[in-house]
């Protein structure tokens, strides 16, 4: 089992039994992009591909790192940092994820003592499934439970919003940590990014005969790079000059008439249209699953990717490149997932069409000689939970 073999490595690694393992996923949305800054909606749900933690608390003031998957620093792979020394920008490579969470909890007041902690990652990094939120909502909920915080799941995901936003310098939205934090088995996440109200919406495909294929394209993306400010910047822009406090305040109805006040800036007319109109994608897709009629979420998912293509700009010919293809196969509709610039796409296929669609998309990428993509099929899996008390209970060696 997963959860004892990482338990066993933190044993090797730091000579005692870990207090716990720890379990948070990687997502996928099913609609609802670049929403979530502009207080929109969004619905994600959990992969099976998880971050697993095991954590030992400290008392002394330390953090212990060490990843499984990414490599250590120094003092044979494991990175120690002095709780009192963590600040903002210090750190720049993977350490900064689990570092900024714990620093965040400090800050905001709750009396973190220190950690050793090893990390193991099934969530490919760089293909937009939120590796990054999966490592800071495992770091977080084993915190939480070691030092008895008992923080609600919102608190949590919030906390760490504010890690990756300030400590790690990377100016998100809520949905991936929310994800990671609060989904659940079967469902997707229908989720108020205004208020955090959240729904779990039932999303169980194979039970009508379809199933949501993940085509990784190994394009790697990063958030902190300067596009994903620089949408961020333009919807805050666009939601100033009409006077709302966000962009989701601009309702579907009154979408003409919003455009036509920004007068001939169509840079901020484009990312305006895509926010109204993707907001509206995503309480369409809530009613069509609602109603038991999943197959008919796939034109939506694809208008999805028309909007994120020509309207905000986000996509890449290689997520363009999976949709066309997997449509052209017969796929019932298909659009990249997560922040663009590289990273996934989701396609929404009949079950007994799963290898035709799949053999199109490697062979189209075969073809334009480019790296092979990584297909898997995504079932809605577990949010973040402790997987075991203390899993290893073996000699210490
Ligand atoms: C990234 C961010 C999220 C969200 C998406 C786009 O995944 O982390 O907050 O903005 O991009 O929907």
């Amino acid at each position: 089992m997963r959860a004892q073999r990482v338990a066993e490595e933190f044993a090797k690694l730091y000579g005692s039994a870990p207090d716990g393992v720890w379990s948070a996923p990687g997502r996928v949305n099913l609609i609802g992009e670049h929403t979530d800054y502009n207080d929109g909606f969004v619905m994600p749900f959990a992969l099976p591909q998880a971050t697993l933690a095991a954590v030992a608390r400290r008392t002394d003031g330390l953090l212990r790192l060490h990843s499984a998957d990414i490599g250590g620093g120094a003092a044979g792979g494991v990175v120690e940092l002095p709780l009192d020394r963590l600040a903002p920008g210090t750190d720049k490579d993977w350490t900064a994820y689990p570092a900024g969470v714990v620093w965040a909890l400090r800050e905001a007041g709750h009396p973190v003592t220190g950690a050793d902690i090893h990390l193991s990652s099934t969530v490919p990094p760089g293909a937009g499934l939120s590796s990054s939120a999966a490592l800071e909502v495992v770091t977080a909920l084993a915190l939480d439970d070691l030092h008895d915080l008992r923080l609600p799941r919102r608190q949590l995901a919030l906390l760490c919003r504010h890690a990756e936003n300030v400590y790690v310098g990377a100016p998100t939205g809520i949905m991936d940590q929310t994800a990671s934090a609060c989904c659940t088995e079967g469902h997707a996440l229908f989720l108020d990014t205004r208020d955090l109200a959240r729904k779990q919406i039932p999303f169980d495909l194979a039970a009508e005969g379809m199933r949501l294929l993940v085509v990784d394209t190994r394009v790697e993306h990063a958030h902190s790079d300067g596009e994903y400010g620089r949408r961020r910047a333009g919807c805050e822009k666009g939601a100033a000059l009409l006077g709302v406090e966000a962009l989701r305040d601009v309702p579907r109805a009154g979408l003409d008439v919003a455009l036509a006040r920004l007068g001939d800036d169509e840079e901020v007319r484009r990312l305006v249209r895509h926010v109204v109109t993707e907001n509206g994608r995503v309480e369409r897709v809530a009613a069509l699953l609602e109603s038991g009629c999943a197959a008919a979420i796939g034109p939506v998912l694809t208008e999805g990717h028309a909007s994120l293509r020509d309207d905000f700009r986000v996509s890449c010919p290689e997520l363009d490149l999976v949709v066309d293809t997997a449509l052209a196969a017969g796929a019932l509709g298909a659009r990249m997932t997560g922040g663009g610039f590289g990273g996934s796409a989701i396609v929404l296929v009949r079950t007994a069409d799963t290898a035709t669609i799949t053999k199109a998309v490697e062979e189209a990428f075969a073809t334009a000689n480019l790296t092979p993509p990584r297909v898997f099929e995504a079932a809605p899996s577990a949010g973040a939970r402790r997987v075991s008390r203390s899993a290893w209970s073996g000699c210490t060696p």
